[in-house]
């Protein structure tokens, strides 16, 4: 590869050189301390909400820079010459090689015959652990001078974004103990309305005693100069004084000298602790102190994601497709839960439900976990159900429900109740547990419901709210956020969302038909759930079928977008994809519809999300028309609405046709020339890339944060091999490219572990003939579900 390849496990990316298109980045967390890392060391770190507990500083143009980061500054004493042990910000390496794997992320350069390697992860007790070697490559005696550079914000970005001068006009940090100590007397309290102590103390340490240390970042860079020539590292000098109301920094450092060949290693720890808990704070002081608890530590995290990952495991025909499903986007779905979809390099998280957070995209990632980690997966679907008000309106925007941060926006996207009640059945088809109906769960406003409630209560103005035709409202937005100005006015009508609400009526009847048969009014309410899916379907086939294709929406003005005689936006996506996923569209319509986006929406790179992109805002539409044509929802190639094609195609038995389309979207393995257009890490899904009408066709855009890597995990699994938990037993319906001879999946259970096998000798996409379980032939399509917790053995003869 050109910029890198994967390691012959695929566990690891190894970049090979320091100037990729973008910084590439992995997340290290823990689910608590957040540390984005990049293949050259720039990234920041936070701490549960990037708002509320910023640890280090973002600053606004880490795309285009290489700062700031996570530095280790090298000072060579006999030449004065300066370079960065991590690349960045210098840029100056001879061999350079960076690894991202699960949970660490190392950067190995060698400049001027000193060989460094740093390994960063982040621990289980909430710290950032650089492990550093350092090493002489050289035949003579070196002397250095290494400083350490981790630029501070402490709490409260939304002060450092106004201006750093009154931010840190609050901080302090003192030297003890070989240690830098940091707190913040003032910040904005999680409500937004007063102001706290920050509740936690920084704690910066290293195994090594350092020489010297600054806490002060306009003393260490010095005036009319940069972090690509520091003043502290340039002139050999920090100041070792503490820091009261001064722009915060942690910088240690530490006068070395290697003997030819010699090698020193040291970590570099930053940690926090609750504020006040001086007990912990001595503690992992004194803990930190050796340098082997800091290698434990990695040890630790590295061994807990092999655990979490080699759970369930997939052997395919198709090597990238295994290196896809067991490692990278399942890590992605796992990453995207632990960080509450907080934020990346795109979009910070003060709006999230216009960006990457928001409830449909949390439940998403809820659900692309269920069958790696059930329990994870209940507590963020339950969390979630509490994030609305008792009158049935979502808490869209949720930064981090976890934590209770106040939502910033109640009840404006239409479709998110329907979303909850999907997450509520794959919990329950994965593990059979529907006592999740019946849980007690408070609302914003209070009062404590049953879930159930919460999902009927959701859903009640999807049915009983109707256009002049029948459809939901289009509100100010559907799945598709951007469409915002069509129904704005109460008028408009969402035809994705008719199909979507039927969707989630079909599944209420069955689920809630099956679990609460004991509750007096749950079956009225089935009886209006059915009459009103009836009329769903009927409207949507006979209302919004254009003869070759559904189309999207009617607008405030009663106009319709997404159809035939549309200037711009004249063929939406969604309904065509959705018309097969939801069942609403007979067989012969659901494939018209699935031909048809293809012929007018296929690209090399998938399918745009809409053709022709808009040229100019229409407030009647709303801010997707003014978004760059072929960018964003503007008829870019939106990464998660081709994989909702793919699960059409799957389920339409279109088994060749689905993995076209994801590997379309899919970087793993990619060619050389399609990554380097798409910029962005080979290794994880991005939300989109431009289509036709930009003059970047091709290039990818938002990493990391997409509900594109539950849907890939999710619906290969569920859809294509075709391994799918239902409310009556395991089912196992593949739907495969013919020249595949046969595949393996582990799976995971209710406890008990599936080695599964399915062959294909006759070469067909779909259908089972024999299915043997521990050697046994099975009389009944789907596999009862086992409650011994041991290990099965399931061979599947297609044919
Ligand atoms: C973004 C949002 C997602 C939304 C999609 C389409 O990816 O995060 O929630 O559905 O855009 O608008």
């Amino acid at each position: 590869m050109h910029y890198g390849h994967f390691s012959d496990n695929g566990k690891e990316y190894i970049i090979r050189r320091w100037d990729t298109p973008k910084p590439w980045v992995n997340y290290l967390t823990n689910g608590r301390f957040h540390s984005m890392i990049s293949h050259i060391g720039s990234g920041h770190s936070y701490y549960l909400d990037f708002e509320l507990n910023p640890i280090t500083f973002r600053g606004n143009q880490q795309l285009l820079e290489a700062v700031p980061g996570k530095f280790l500054y090298l000072r060579d004493n006999e030449t004065d010459e300066v370079w960065n042990a991590n690349v960045a910000p210098c840029m100056k390496s001879e061999h350079f090689e960076a690894r991202h794997g699960f949970g660490y992320t190392t950067i190995s350069s060698t400049y001027n015959g000193i060989a460094a390697r740093i390994t960063y992860c982040v621990s289980e007790d909430d710290a950032e652990i650089w492990l550093v070697e350092l090493a002489n490559t050289t035949d003579r005696k070196r002397d250095l001078s290494v400083f350490s550079y981790s630029e501070l914000v402490m709490g409260e970005y939304s002060f450092e974004a106004l201006g750093p001068w009154f931010a840190h006009a609050m901080s302090s940090l003192r030297f003890e103990n070989d240690a830098i100590l940091g707190t913040k007397k003032f910040v904005k309290a999680p409500d937004g309305k007063s102001a706290i102590h920050w509740p936690y103390s920084l704690y910066v340490t290293t195994s090594l005693p350092p020489d010297g240390y600054e806490t002060n970042r306009d003393k260490f860079v010095g005036m009319y100069r940069t972090l690509l020539n520091p003043r502290a590292v340039a002139e050999n000098s920090v100041s070792n004084q503490g820091n009261d109301g001064e722009s915060p920094l942690a910088s240690f450092k530490w006068d070395l000298t290697f003997a030819p060949k010699e090698s020193k290693e040291f970590s570099v720890v930053t940690g926090l602790v609750s504020f006040g808990d001086t007990h912990a704070l001595s503690a992992r002081l004194a803990k930190y102190k050796s340098l082997d608890n800091a290698r434990k530590e990695l040890a630790r995290v590295q061994a807990s994601w092999k655990t979490l990952l080699e759970r369930f495991t997939v052997q395919t025909p198709d090597r990238f497709l295994d290196i896809d499903v067991n490692y990278w986007t399942k890590y992605q779905v796992v990453i995207n839960a632990l960080t509450w979809r907080n934020i990346n390099n795109y979009y910070g998280c003060f709006d999230p439900g216009s960006g990457a957070g928001g409830f449909r995209n949390i439940l998403c990632d809820a659900e692309g976990i269920l069958a790696i980690d059930p329990a994870d997966a209940r507590h963020r679907i339950v969390t979630l159900a509490g994030y609305m008000m008792s009158d049935g309106r979502m808490a869209h925007s949720t930064p981090r429900p976890d934590i209770h941060v106040p939502p910033t926006s109640i009840g404006h996207k239409v479709d998110d109740a329907i979303w909850l009640l999907i997450a509520v059945e794959d919990y329950i088809r994965e593990t059979g547990e529907h006592a999740i109906l019946r849980e007690e769960v408070s609302y914003l406003d209070g009062p404590t419901e049953p879930l159930w409630k919460h999902i009927t209560k959701g859903m009640a103005r999807l049915v009983n709210v109707k256009g002049q035709r029948g459809l939901p409202l289009l509100g100010t937005g559907d799945w598709n956020d951007a469409l915002n100005g069509a129904g704005k006015n109460g008028i408009g009508e969402s035809v994705w969302m008719g199909m979507f609400v039927f969707y989630g009526l079909t599944m209420a009847l069955d689920v809630f038909g099956r679990f609460l048969p004991d509750i007096p009014e749950v079956k009225p309410l089935l009886a209006r759930y059915k009459t009103r899916a009836e009329e769903l379907k009927r409207i949507v086939n006979d209302q919004c079928w254009n003869g070759e294709y559904f189309i999207r929406a009617f607008d405030d003005r009663g106009e319709t977008i997404g159809d035939k005689h549309c200037k711009e936006g004249a063929f939406y996506i969604e309904p065509q994809v959705w018309s097969v996923i939801t069942g609403i569209a007979d067989a012969t319509r659901g494939l018209a519809a699935l031909e048809a986006a293809e012929k007018h929406l296929l690209t090399p790179y998938g399918m745009q999300l809409l053709t022709p992109a808009y040229t100019e805002y229409d407030p009647g539409i709303g801010v997707i028309s003014a978004f760059g044509p072929g960018t964003h929802e503007n008829a870019a190639v939106f990464s998660q609405a081709n994989i909702f094609g793919m699960v059409a195609w799957a389920m339409a038995g279109k088994g060749d046709r689905a993995l076209n389309l994801y590997k379309c979207i899919t970087p793993i393995g990619m060619s050389d020339e399609r990554i380097a257009l798409r910029e962005l890490e080979p290794f994880v899904q991005c939300q989109y890339v431009d289509g036709h009408a930009s003059q970047h066709f091709g290039r990818g855009a938002c990493h990391w944060l997409t509900g594109t890597a539950a849907w890939i995990f999710k619906g290969l699994t569920e859809w294509v091999l075709g391994i799918r938990p239902t409310l009556d037993g395991l089912l196992i319906d593949p739907s495969i490219p013919a020249e595949w001879a046969f595949y393996e999946v582990k799976r995971p259970l209710r406890g008990s572990i599936y080695n599964i096998r399915v062959e294909n000798p006759t070469h067909v996409t779909r259908g089972v003939k024999e299915i043997f379980v521990d050697g046994k032939k099975m009389t009944t399509a789907r596999i009862p579900f086992a409650t011994d917790k041991k290990k099965h053995e399931v061979r599947v003869i297609m044919g």
